[in-house]
């Protein structure tokens, strides 16, 4: 096999141009393709940056020409030649170097390559677990390469404006105490300690508070977090975050803030101009009108609350639902009568139940006649009444949902989504970006029977409702934010409390006794007697932040080496079972899952 004695690469493939007519060159990559015409072979050159057409003429060298034909996909090439100017009729608008070849003098056969099992080109359909089983070939695919380099550059951007800002970078560990951020913990055991275990950081959510109270003022970090929850399309078990910190800031100087790195980020990754500030909604009006605490902006269906129309109507169930505290709301499926069938009706019924909904009651209002399984239990005032508070017209199909409220939202807030997708009303090249502010503090466990804290506990709660803690802890809004763009939640944070009374108090109403607070977090409140500024900050997601700015559908595809549903790397099959001699040491023995 040859080697790269004395060869040093003068131009990446892809950067070649006209302008390099006439020059000797020496480019490097893997052979995408190859055609053998007759007297003349054409070899496509790839590399990270493009690819370029490669010639060999029979005539000018024929030892060169044999040693070309022995080329097959995915040889690793050197290439030293002289860029010359296609002829009119070859060339080839689709590729950036389609106006030049190099016409080869020299080349060496680096690394053969087997056929491999997946074809190297954009966008190919093989299925996800063969191109994760070979995910150094996928990750070969250009729009893979592409995908990376954005990924990059997002970093890189990061890195910049946090720092033009005064952000200081500052790793924290990785093996630490476990942290309450809602999943489980990744545990590793610890040999020096038997019995004891470090947590894998779901956040550096402490260390970065800490760092506050060390005087760092700003802090920034692209952290790795580990968290053992249910994978999605938007979750993997360790994901990476933009986290940052502030110290001496309010909700609206956090704010400010990310929406520059915000404003940055669109322009320099999409060329869009995004306007500031970025719109603002409350936590309770994005339930109302979406559903959802992260609503998908871009197209309307909005929730409508009709509790008022039907509050004394004949249908028990949606009396009675009103009577014990829940509600009836509505969504207006315009045009709905074209596009859906009874059958499809029946469906979104069946539907609406996956969230815990009982049943999906619609009005489809036809020309002279309203089409409806529950009219014959309402007036026709009631029916004008609804008809006219959702704003119907003939073709339109009312859906409405009866229960407490948070079941409404969850039922209502995904069949808007549903519909919409449905009937394609999101545009892929429309970025929505909002901020949800005023989110509860607490919400409340029922399988727990506590509450537990909405965000995390060292969320602050708004001033004008620390005295609802005592009796009304539910209504009690917290100093959070997320950050929401089409619909995926894109980022969240807090401002923080920064007083160790009411960071007791708070782990009080979490359901943890004085003890219990000080047992796990008392190194913490301990910092707080120290003299802490009031601080605050948030955590982007950026496998999500790349996902949607590369228009993919699964952070999967963002992320070099990612695992599947079942938490499991497909590539080296981890996690993987270790030999007794390494369990010894842990003083681990297995016992519950012996096979
Ligand atoms: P939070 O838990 O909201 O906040 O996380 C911040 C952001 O991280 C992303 N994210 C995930 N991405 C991929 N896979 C996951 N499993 C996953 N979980 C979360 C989301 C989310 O918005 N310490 C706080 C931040 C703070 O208060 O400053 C925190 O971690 O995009
Ligand atoms: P029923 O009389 O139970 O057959 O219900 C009549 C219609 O009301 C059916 O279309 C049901 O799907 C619907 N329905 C039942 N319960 C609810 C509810 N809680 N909210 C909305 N619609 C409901």
């Amino acid at each position: 096999m040859e080697n790269l004695q004395g060869l040093k690469r003068t131009h990446m493939c892809g950067e070649l141009s006209l302008a390099d007519k006439g020059k000797t060159v020496t480019v490097m990559g893997w052979a995408q393709f190859y055609r053998n015409l007759g007297g003349v072979i054409f070899v496509y050159l790839r590399d990270r940056s493009g690819i370029v057409q490669l010639v060999f003429n029979a005539e000018n060298n024929k030892e060169l020409f044999e040693k070309a034909d022995t080329i097959r996909s995915e040889f690793v090439l050197a290439a030293v030649g002289e860029v010359l100017e296609r002829d009119a009729s070859n060339i080839n608008d689709k590729v950036s170097t389609g106006q030049i070849e190099i016409k080869v003098e020299e080349l060496r056969i680096l690394s053969k390559a087997e056929t491999p099992p997946i074809y190297i080109e954009e966008d190919s359909d093989v299925r996800e677990e063969v191109r994760l089983k070979y995910r150094y070939l996928d990750l070969r695919r250009p729009d893979m390469q592409r995908i990376m380099q954005t990924r990059h550059k997002i970093c890189k951007l990061a890195r910049d404006y946090f720092d033009e800002n005064g952000f200081l970078e500052i790793e924290t560990p990785i093996l630490t105490k476990s942290t309450p951020e809602g999943a489980r913990d990744y545990l590793v055991p610890s040999r020096v300690h038997p019995g004891k275990f470090y947590a894998l950081p779901q956040s550096p959510q402490q260390y970065k508070q800490l760092l506050m109270i060390s005087g760092m003022d700003r802090y920034f970090q692209i952290a790795k977090c580990f968290r053992d929850e249910d994978l999605r399309a938007d979750r993997q078990p360790e994901f990476t975050q933009i986290d940052l910190e502030m110290s001496f800031v309010n909700v609206d100087d956090v704010i400010e803030m990310n929406e520059g790195f915000m404003k940055k980020i669109f322009k320099e990754i999409l060329g869009k101009d995004i306007t500031l500030p970025l719109p603002r909604i409350t936590y309770k009006e994005a339930m109302e009108r979406f559903g959802s605490d992260k609503p998908d902006t871009r197209f309307g269906l909005e929730l409508v609350n009709i509790s008022d129309c039907v509050k004394d109507c004949g249908f028990k169930v949606f009396a009675d639902t009103i009577k014990n505290g829940g509600s009836v709301r509505a969504i207006n499926c315009k045009g709905g009568n074209e596009k859906l069938s009874r059958r499809d009706l029946d469906a979104l019924g069946e539907f609406v139940k996956t969230y815990r909904a009982k049943g999906l009651a619609w009005m489809n209002v036809c020309e002279n006649e309203l089409k409806s399984p529950i009219a014959k239990f309402l007036t026709q005032e009631e029916i004008d009444s609804i008809l006219n508070t959702m704003g119907a017209e003939v073709g339109d199909i009312i859906m409405i949902v009866a229960d407490r409220d948070q079941i409404v939202f969850d039922a209502l807030g995904a069949l808007r989504l549903e519909l919409a997708k449905r009937f394609e009303l999101t545009d892929k090249d429309t970025f929505d970006l909002l901020w949800v502010t005023e989110f509860p503090l607490l919400e409340y466990a029922e399988d727990e029977g506590r509450f537990v804290a909405k965000h995390h506990p060292f969320t602050s709660p708004m001033d004008e409702d620390i005295h609802l803690l005592d009796d009304h802890a539910e209504d009690v809004r917290a100093k959070a934010y997320d950050l929401v763009l089409n619909g995926t939640e894109l980022g969240g944070g807090s401002v923080r409390i920064f007083n160790t009374d009411l960071q007791q108090k708070m782990f009080e109403t979490i359901g943890f006794t004085k003890e219990e607070a000080w047992n796990r977090f008392g190194y913490f409140m301990d910092a707080f007697r120290y003299g802490t500024p009031p601080h605050g900050g948030m955590a982007y997601g950026l496998d999500r932040l790349v996902m949607l700015l590369t228009g993919r559908d699964s952070i999967r595809d963002v992320i070099a080496f990612p695992k599947v549903k079942d938490a499991s790397e497909i590539m080296t099959s981890a996690p993987g079972e270790v030999d007794n001699v390494q369990l010894k040491e842990l003083s681990i023995k297995m016992d519950i899952c012996e096979e």
